[in-house]
């Protein structure tokens, strides 16, 4: 179903207030091309109504003759804000950068970050971001799992499908994302509701197999048949399968680039309102996956860079991957069970 102007400012409103959005602070909507008329045009009204000082920047692509499709995560690292000193000056000097271009794992948005911007991205369609307007009680149980992940020196992951991988924990940060960023220099995506942090370089070993329906993204499919990868020493090595794992080989083949192979980032999702099976409804130019990314129960690990989280490794290959009907344990703890969370773990 589409959505009113009405529930977008509505929607906003909420994102705003969550985000300590106050009059007379400077709000930078950052917009391109591809940006969602209905997304930008409501988050402009809905700032303006909060008082702030509304400023948009509208920035090209580039990176067009190196992706492989129109998804904003095809090619990672160069932004459009890249070598753009003045866009740049603007973001630092804001209190809060609505990022409906995507912005992401960009030596710049660092910068911006570090100087105490808050950037909140944005870029699903509005039906999404309505049905998944984040609250606090989202944030609230988004760390209280967080504090059990910090806290691990090992995830254990098992499922039906094959899959048996241990990951070596301490070495990097916890990440939460819960949709709102109420903290000076904080990042958010809306929707989210996950958790993840990165295993220790060179920590990851075992098999994870991607069973049939299990989503990749940037793919945004579901794949057909089982693809098994074997992992040693925080690398996969080897993709085994039959036409989709022939593809994935390929796509990753394309970057031409050893580090696309390294573990990345590896958590659960926890939003209700996020769903798995949501994919098969949308246009997959429209939407980057956050449903898959975010929905309840999920183990998504990833692979590429890790400079998220301030490792060293920035490849722009960049593979989301959930998996349904996981275990997943922290060190003794079982905090998901059959793609089921388990709140009492981190109670
Ligand atoms: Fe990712």
């Amino acid at each position: 179903m589409p959505v009113s102007d009405y529930q977008m400012v509505k929607a906003w409103d909420a994102v705003l207030k969550l985000s300590k959005v106050e009059r007379g602070q400077k709000v930078t909507i950052l917009c391109g091309p591809h940006t969602h008329p209905q997304t930008l045009q409501t988050a402009t009204i809905a700032a303006q109504a909060a008082g702030a000082v509304v400023t948009r920047i509208d920035l090209q692509p580039i990176n067009a003759e190196k992706a492989t499709s129109r998804d904003l995560m095809n090619y990672l690292g160069e932004t459009p804000l890249t070598n753009n000193p003045v866009a740049l000056a603007a973001m630092k000097n804001s209190d809060i950068v609505l990022d409906l271009m995507l912005l992401l794992f960009s030596p710049e948005q660092m910068e911006i970050l570090e100087s105490g911007t808050k950037i909140l991205l944005a870029v699903e369609p509005p039906e999404v971001l309505v049905r998944a307007v984040p609250t606090e009680a989202d944030r609230e149980r988004v760390l209280a799992a967080s504090r059990l992940l910090k806290s691990a020196k090992r995830m254990h992951v098992t499922s039906p499908a094959g899959t048996d991988v241990t990951f070596k924990l301490g070495e990097f940060p916890t990440i939460s994302e819960y949709g709102f960023c109420e903290e000076p220099g904080r990042w958010d995506h809306w929707p989210s509701g996950f958790l993840f942090t990165f295993a220790n370089e060179g920590g990851s070993d075992g098999t994870i197999v991607i069973d049939r329906g299990d989503i990749l993204l940037p793919q945004k499919n579901y794949v057909s048949d089982k693809i098994t990868m074997h992992l040693r020493e925080g690398f996969v090595r080897s993709i085994e399968g039959d036409v989709d794992a022939a593809l994935l080989r390929e796509f990753m083949e394309a970057y031409n680039d050893p580090e696309a192979y390294a573990i990345a980032h590896i958590g659960w999702g926890m939003q209700p309102r996020c769903y798995w099976h949501t994919l098969s409804l949308v246009d997959r130019e429209a939407t980057s996956g956050q449903d898959a990314r975010a929905f309840e129960g999920n183990f998504l690990f990833s692979l590429g860079p890790n400079n998220e989280a301030g490792g060293p490794r920035t490849t722009p290959c960049h593979l989301d991957i959930p998996l349904r009907n996981c275990t997943v344990k922290l060190d003794d703890v079982v905090v998901v069970r059959d793609g089921k969370v388990i709140d009492e773990a981190f109670r």
